[in-house]
């Protein structure tokens, strides 16, 4: 198993990506083809910066990622990158502002979780809040036909959430990264192109029309 975790770790450091974590975005990218050229990007859970690099190089110069973390990330982002520190779970005026002023978004990410406890329920459920938390930007941030990918660790709350997911999103499916530790948890739901709702609609309609 060290063996497995050392190939994507030392891969990432040759690729120049602070985190291992790439790997998954990139496996999830290319069986779904979640990105294209000049896309806008809200990348939920961004630090230390991998999904952020990875979705920037993806969308080019002419696409934008708006990357939120409530832990701050100094570093020198590509110039369509834009980093806001903020806790989702309690957006505040700045991160609101940002959501304002970049959405919609095609691609919703979030690798969004929460420091682990060891106790298997507990990080279930803290896990389960912050995806939760992930899905209530889709109605405020994406666009019609937008994609949303989300982290959760698996546990009994995840059917409600992708039951939930079902009412917003034409297709629905959960995904395991050969990248994620086989030890791990962890697995991600895919929502496919959101139905919006008239105000997301609009405000498409208004910005890009
Ligand atoms: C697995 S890391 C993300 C790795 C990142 N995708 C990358 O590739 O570099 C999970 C992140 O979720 C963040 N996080 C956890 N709870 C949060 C919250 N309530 N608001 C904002 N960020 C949170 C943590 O600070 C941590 O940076």
């Amino acid at each position: 198993m060290k063996k497995y975790r050392d190939h994507y770790f030392q891969k990432a450091k040759q690729d120049h990506y602070p985190a291992r974590s790439v790997y998954k975005l990139q496996e999830i990218d290319r069986k779904f083809s979640l990105f294209r050229p000049g896309q806008r990007v809200l990348d939920l859970g961004a630090a230390p910066g991998s999904w952020a690099l990875y979705a920037a190089k993806r969308v080019g110069p002419s696409g934008r990622v708006l990357a939120v973390d409530r832990q701050m990330v100094d570093k020198d982002w590509p110039q369509q990158v834009e980093f806001c520190q903020a806790d989702v779970l309690e957006p505040g005026a700045e991160l609101l502002s940002g959501l304002e002023a970049m959405a919609p978004f095609d691609v919703l990410v979030s690798d969004l979780a929460p420091k682990t406890t060891g106790i298997k329920l507990r990080d279930q459920t803290l896990s389960y809040e912050l995806t939760r938390a992930a899905f209530d930007f889709c109605p405020k941030s994406l666009a019609s036909g937008g994609k949303f990918v989300a982290k959760v660790f698996d546990g009994p709350d995840v059917q409600e959430l992708l039951a939930a997911m079902r009412q917003e999103f034409a297709k629905v499916r959960g995904f395991k990264p050969k990248s994620s530790r086989q030890e791990s948890k962890e697995s991600f739901l895919l929502g496919l192109g959101f139905r919006a709702r008239t105000r997301n609609a609009e405000s498409e309609a208004e910005g890009r029309g």
